[in-house]
């Protein structure tokens, strides 16, 4: 009998412990407003894979930084859950001091490459309105974090230190990618690929990286979920350059224009 709980607890610890090296994996699902927002979720895009199928424009205000670029920073809770639209009046203002000393940065590090040109702040405003309002932090703390840790986190830099600099020829294993991570910013990062095809092959290319900030958004944290991988074992960290960049904002956005419309007739 004692013999068998002794089994029956060992297992129980071997199974613990295997939850703890392998957490569930969940991909951060949308979810209900109210719960506990526990941390914040950084996302950076990678301009140089958003880029590789020439489908880019250049922001109308500002120019992007040669640099990972700010996607957004979401509320979540503990399982990676995003907590969102926790208030349903929103204002979201630019003028209003500070901001107008934060928007050069916003611009070239928060901008929107997507077709047709725009300045960005429909993103900033959806992220205040949506994820910004669960958060314990007002407007201005909110920018700040975000301009902050992203200039914090220095990926670039991190990489370039590592030897792991954008290139279409030189592919990167993930796992020296995920070191030189990790001995920057400890188990705070959680990285993201696409896959493209290249002629007749495929390859995965870097596009985003996450990374986990305290909910008062002053340092950085070990995620405390894990997210589905989506890279190779070898990784290409495509070069990314303002020539990628369509600057015939009005032909490109009528394009885009057209296509939606003859969508929305179909
Ligand atoms: C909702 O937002 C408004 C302003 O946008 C604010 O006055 C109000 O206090 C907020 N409500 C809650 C519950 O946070
Ligand atoms: C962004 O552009 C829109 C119109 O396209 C304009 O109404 C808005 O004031 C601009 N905002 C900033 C912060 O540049
Ligand atoms: C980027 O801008 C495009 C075009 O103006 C818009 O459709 C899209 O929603 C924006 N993306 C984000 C994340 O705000
Ligand atoms: C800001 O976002 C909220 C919610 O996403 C939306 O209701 C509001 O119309 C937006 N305001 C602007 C100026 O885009
Ligand atoms: C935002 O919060 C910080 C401290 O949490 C405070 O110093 C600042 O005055 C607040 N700003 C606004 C516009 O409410
Ligand atoms: C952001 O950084 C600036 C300058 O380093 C600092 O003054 C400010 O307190 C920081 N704000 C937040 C919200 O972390």
């Amino acid at each position: 009998m004692a013999a068998r709980s002794k089994t029956i607890s060992l297992l129980a610890l071997f199974i613990g412990i295997l939850c703890l090296y392998f957490p569930v994996t969940t991909t951060a699902a949308a979810a209900e407003s109210s719960a506990a927002v526990d941390l914040l979720y950084l996302t950076l895009v990678w301009p140089g894979a958003f880029c590789y199928s020439g489908q880019c424009c250049m922001p109308t205000t500002g120019e992007p930084a040669i640099d990972f670029l700010i996607e957004d920073l979401k509320t979540v809770d503990q399982t990676g859950q995003i907590v969102q639209d926790c208030n349903e009046t929103c204002t979201f203002s630019t003028t209003v001091d500070p901001m107008p000393s934060l928007l050069p940065d916003l611009y070239s590090n928060w901008c929107n490459l997507t077709c047709p040109c725009n300045n960005g702040s429909v993103n900033w405003n959806n992220t205040w309105c949506t994820y910004g309002q669960c958060s314990q932090l007002n407007q201005t703390d909110f920018f700040m974090a975000v301009l902050n840790m992203t200039a914090k986190a220095n990926l670039l830099e991190v990489f370039s230190a590592n030897d792991i600099a954008p290139s279409s020829s030189t592919s990167y294993r993930l796992r020296d990618i995920n070191t030189a991570l990790m001995a920057n910013l400890g188990l705070s990062t959680q990285i993201e690929c696409v896959t493209v095809t290249d002629g007749d092959s495929e390859r995965t290319l870097l596009s985003k990286i996450n990374i986990c900030v305290s909910a008062d958004g002053q340092s950085f944290i070990n995620c405390p979920f894990d997210i589905q991988s989506t890279c190779n074992r070898e990784v290409f960290f495509n070069p990314f350059n303002i020539n990628q960049l369509n600057t015939d904002c009005v032909a490109f956005g009528g394009f885009i224009k057209m296509a939606t419309e003859k969508h929305l007739a179909m």
